[in-house]
């Protein structure tokens, strides 16, 4: 009941989602989802990383004064929101010892305070501020800091293998910025796959009914649920196509229509509009026969294998209710598909029909997020230590 008026919020963890065919007791069950990672075969996977906007955060986790230290994309970074409000994003290591500023260290007007010696640096620009027993701050004192960008209550990184400035940016969402649309909640899931398949799914258009198609109420068990009931069923009709608008090569764009059928009886759902932006954050717009419900989905590469996916809903009070059904329903949707992702391989030439041109249209697409230096699987796993 109470989530008719709070938020709901459904985190799981990668053991909780995607391996439902793995049973018993929960020390036996992570031994074997880890055999069943280790004897994956994940096939001959582009680079790891492709280059665009990830959301690190999201607003309300960043805490006053106190630095989040976030793992991504090979890297380490400390965010912090200075005295002005502004989010920070630097590299988590501070220049002169190491120490990891992030863990334990403070927030100081819109300096990050390093906890080991206490020297002091911007978030502006790096650059170290204050060393508290030299009076001297030599010049080239600084740390990197990395581009970033606070909209529709997420906090993302400019992540580029080249150090190239952005191109582009995720637009703000007036009626989420207005607060004219209230948060209804959020789902988190971490996925064992590479990032590219999981934006894939919008254009593979074949999937929706065969993998969608089996009734919600039937769980996200798609060993068991694979019942292809036809009375009872999700009716799913998609397109998938590079923008062609100027400027907009970065966007994907994808129509889906859904139908539930009741015994032949078909009634209309709801149409959802998504647009793709760049390899990790798209907005679906879902209109529904009450009204809208807006979903932002994220995706950012923790590891090279595992990615952590964010939708976060808003919606009018119209459709407020029919938002919180949606964020199960839709969880038990995503969870199927989890299932395929954390036990496929990546196949570099897929053998693919007439009718599923609109994946190698995707894939090529996607390219474009991959430049000279994106780092490879073992380039990538050589920078942390594992
Ligand atoms: S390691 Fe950060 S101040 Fe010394
Ligand atoms: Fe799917």
């Amino acid at each position: 009941m109470k989530y008719f008026v709070i938020p709901l919020d459904i985190t799981k963890e990668m053991d909780e989602s995607g391996y439902c065919n793995v049973q018993g007791s929960t020390y036996r069950r992570l031994n074997q989802i880890h055999k069943v990672r280790r004897n994956r075969k994940i096939g001959n996977i582009p680079p790891v990383y492709p280059n665009g906007w990830f959301m690190l955060a999201e607003s309300h986790q960043m805490k006053k004064n106190v630095p989040l230290q976030v793992t991504a994309l090979g890297e380490n970074f400390a965010l912090f929101r200075g005295s002005d409000g502004q989010c920070h994003i630097l590299d988590a290591y501070c220049p002169h010892l190491g120490a990891n500023m992030a863990i334990g260290g403070r927030v100081v007007g819109d300096c990050i305070e390093c906890p080991f010696h206490k020297w002091q640096f911007s978030g502006y620009d790096g650059k170290c501020t204050h060393i508290p027993y030299s009076d001297k701050v030599p010049k080239f004192a600084k740390v990197k800091r990395y581009k970033s960008l606070e909209v529709n209550d997420m906090i993302f990184v400019w992540y580029h293998a080249e150090d190239e400035e952005p191109t582009w940016v995720p637009d703000e969402i007036p009626e989420i910025t207005s607060r004219k649309y209230f948060f209804r909640g959020r789902n988190e899931f971490k996925i064992n796959a590479h990032i590219q398949e999981i934006p894939e799914n919008g254009s593979d258009l074949w999937h929706f009914n065969a993998l969608h198609g089996t009734n919600v109420i039937y769980g996200s068990d798609i060993a068991v649920n694979n019942s292809n009931n036809r009375f009872f069923n999700h009716e799913w009709a998609s397109t998938w196509e590079p923008s062609s608008d100027p400027g907009m090569g970065h966007v994907g764009i994808s129509k889906l229509l859904h139908h539930v059928n009741v015994f032949g009886i078909m009634f209309g759902i709801m149409d959802i509009d998504i647009r793709q932006i760049g390899p990790g954050y798209v907005e679906l717009k879902f209109w529904t026969p009450l009204g809208r419900i807006v979903v932002l989905q994220s995706v950012t590469p923790v590891e090279p294998m595992i990615q952590k996916v964010v939708h976060r809903v808003y919606a009018p009070w119209q459709t407020a209710l029919y938002a919180t059904f949606m964020i199960i329903g839709e969880s038990i949707m995503v969870e199927r598909d989890i299932m395929i992702w954390n036990n496929k391989k990546y196949l570099e030439r897929p053998l693919l029909a007439k009718e599923d041109k609109t994946l190698a249209q995707y894939r090529r697409w996607f390219t474009q997020f991959y430049s000279e230096h994106s780092p490879t699987y073992s380039s990538a796993k050589k920078s942390l230590e594992w």
